[in-house]
């Protein structure tokens, strides 16, 4: 069984107050439960590690460089992420891709990179409005999985969210039918290339997931849970979808 995991991506926004909401979170004791990840911005990761300490809630980065260090004014690398005890990065993020003109041989690159310095990369694809118009879901999801991923992926060193970008901070999301059927093609690659391996990679769903509609996603087979970016910002949004997955 593949363990459930409700991660939280705060993008550009939060703050020490935010921190402090973040440790009122909870979870059960049960190994069924799921773990907890929270990637709030690069300034807070040694606070927010410090804060959670010991708990159940991990921190990650949300983006990394490709490089260990060097003449990179305003980037940050995957070292430099581990070193505040953070556990996580995410990569190639399409707000990074669109935003900062990052192709699949950069975020490929990324994934090396944040696997060099010991942290587990969440990696995000997802299709735009008008590749999913024109019915290029699955081959642009398909592409994306197969050059962005490194050969040497496990369950131990990679996640995968399928973020379709046309749901992120919108308030839309697909059909159920289209998230079973963008996840079960993604097993299945994953299977064809890493084998038993490909069974335990947890695929999360990322994209307007808030407490009224976590069930029924989380519901949907090869759903491991979710990446949230909105309903993360505040312990009282994030929890209900955490308590969602923890009874699904
Ligand atoms: P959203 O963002 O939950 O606000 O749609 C998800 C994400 O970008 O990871």
């Amino acid at each position: 069984m593949r363990r459930k995991i409700a991660a939280g991506n705060w993008k550009m926004n939060g703050d020490n107050n935010l921190l402090d909401d973040l440790t009122t979170l909870t979870v059960g004791q049960n190994i069924s439960d799921p773990e907890v990840i929270v990637c709030p911005p690069h300034t807070l990761l040694n606070k927010a590690v410090e804060k959670t300490g010991n708990s159940f809630i991990k921190i990650g980065g949300q983006d990394c460089h490709v490089e260990k260090g060097g003449a990179y004014t305003g980037d940050i690398s995957a070292s430099m992420i581990a070193e505040t005890g953070a556990k996580y990065v995410i990569v190639g993020h399409s707000e990074r891709r669109d935003g900062h003109n990052e192709g699949n041989q950069g975020v490929r690159a990324k994934v090396q990179a944040a696997w060099s310095a010991g942290l587990n990369a969440i990696l995000c694809i997802g299709e735009s409005a008008a590749e999913r118009s024109s019915k290029d879901t699955l081959s642009i999801i398909g592409t994306q999985l197969h050059a962005s991923l490194p050969d040497d992926a496990t369950a131990v060193n990679t996640i995968v969210a399928y973020e379709p970008i046309w749901a992120i901070g919108t308030g839309k999301t697909p059909t159920l039918n289209q998230i079973k059927e963008t996840h079960d093609m993604l097993r299945d690659e994953l299977i064809n290339r890493f084998g038993t391996e490909g069974m335990k990679i947890r695929l999360l769903y990322g994209g307007s997931v808030k407490a009224a509609n976590a069930t029924e996603i989380f519901q949907v087979e090869n759903v491991d849970g979710a990446l949230v970016g909105g309903a993360s910002l505040k312990a009282t949004d994030f929890q209900p979808i955490i308590d969602a997955l923890a009874e699904t």
